[in-house]
């Protein structure tokens, strides 16, 4: 059964939006975490960016206190590590961070850094801690991160998203979602052949996601952005629950 991880960034997005700097404010990501996981979420997904623009430090203790599986999403920076090594997360996903980003847009140059992820691979995985690192479907970062040891890769979908918004938005395109969902399919066949579990995110919806279900070997989604808007309209719990009936459609 494929798995779904709530990312619930953009719930600390909404209340910095007001409450910035403040140290309280609503909505609360680690009520919104209670109700993702009482929808049938399988595990909540936070970001603790090294600028803390939405999610902050006092919400990763209670995401901690409130979920039952968290994935603590966070830049290879020795100050994000020492607070990983406290929190204790079911699992980290190291992902790249650049300042001026909307969101995180390229995945990590395992190939480019192998030394420094190992180490923190090995330490996270010293303290019980599962590893993702979150690439490109890139056959070179494939095989790095194989080296690097870690449980998991998660293979980002934001070039599949992209295109697959770009085609619907202008029908007369020449279709490319086939060649990005075929570097998906070919990432997720060499990752399971390395013996790498392989989950995927970014910018996945409810209009992409079935497109996606042709990539093999998937254990879970993390799905932020499109779960937290829908919640906008329906409510976080319809929202979730929408998504996973979705998910059933998966055939791995
Ligand atoms: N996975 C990773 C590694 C991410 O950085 C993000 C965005 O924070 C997501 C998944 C979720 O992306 P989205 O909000 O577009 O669903």
């Amino acid at each position: 059964m494929l798995k779904l991880g709530v990312n619930i960034d953009h719930v600390a997005t909404l209340r910095e939006a007001r409450y910035r700097g403040r140290g309280f404010g609503e909505p609360s990501p680690a009520e919104a975490a209670k109700i993702c996981e009482a929808a049938g979420a399988h595990g909540i997904t936070a970001h603790l960016r090294e600028d803390r623009r939405h999610i902050q430090d006092r919400d990763v203790w209670e995401l901690r206190a409130a979920a039952r599986r968290l994935n603590l999403e966070m830049a290879n920076s020795p100050e994000i590590i020492s607070l990983a090594l406290k929190l204790k997360p079911e699992i980290v996903c190291l992902v790249p961070e650049r300042r001026l980003e909307v969101t995180t847009e390229g995945g990590l140059d395992v190939a480019g850094n192998e030394k420094s992820l190992l180490e923190t691979r090995r330490k996270m995985n010293d303290a019980g801690i599962d590893v993702s690192l979150f690439i490109a479907p890139d056959p070179g970062q494939i095989e790095a991160s194989a080296r690097v040891g870690s449980q998991f890769v998660e293979l980002h979908t934001g070039q599949f998203a992209e295109t697959f918004f770009k085609e619907t938005a202008s029908p007369g395109a020449p279709p490319v979602t086939s060649a990005e969902l075929q570097r998906l399919i070919t990432g997720a066949q060499q990752a399971h052949a390395l013996g790498l579990r392989v989950n995927a995110g970014h910018g996945l919806n409810y209009e992409n996601l079935p497109a996606l279900f042709a990539v093999p070997h998937l254990v879970e989604l993390n799905i932020g952005h499109s779960i937290v808007s829908r919640a906008i309209f329906v409510g976080m719990e319809a929202a979730v629950r929408e998504m996973l009936r979705l998910m059933d459609g998966y055939r791995g």
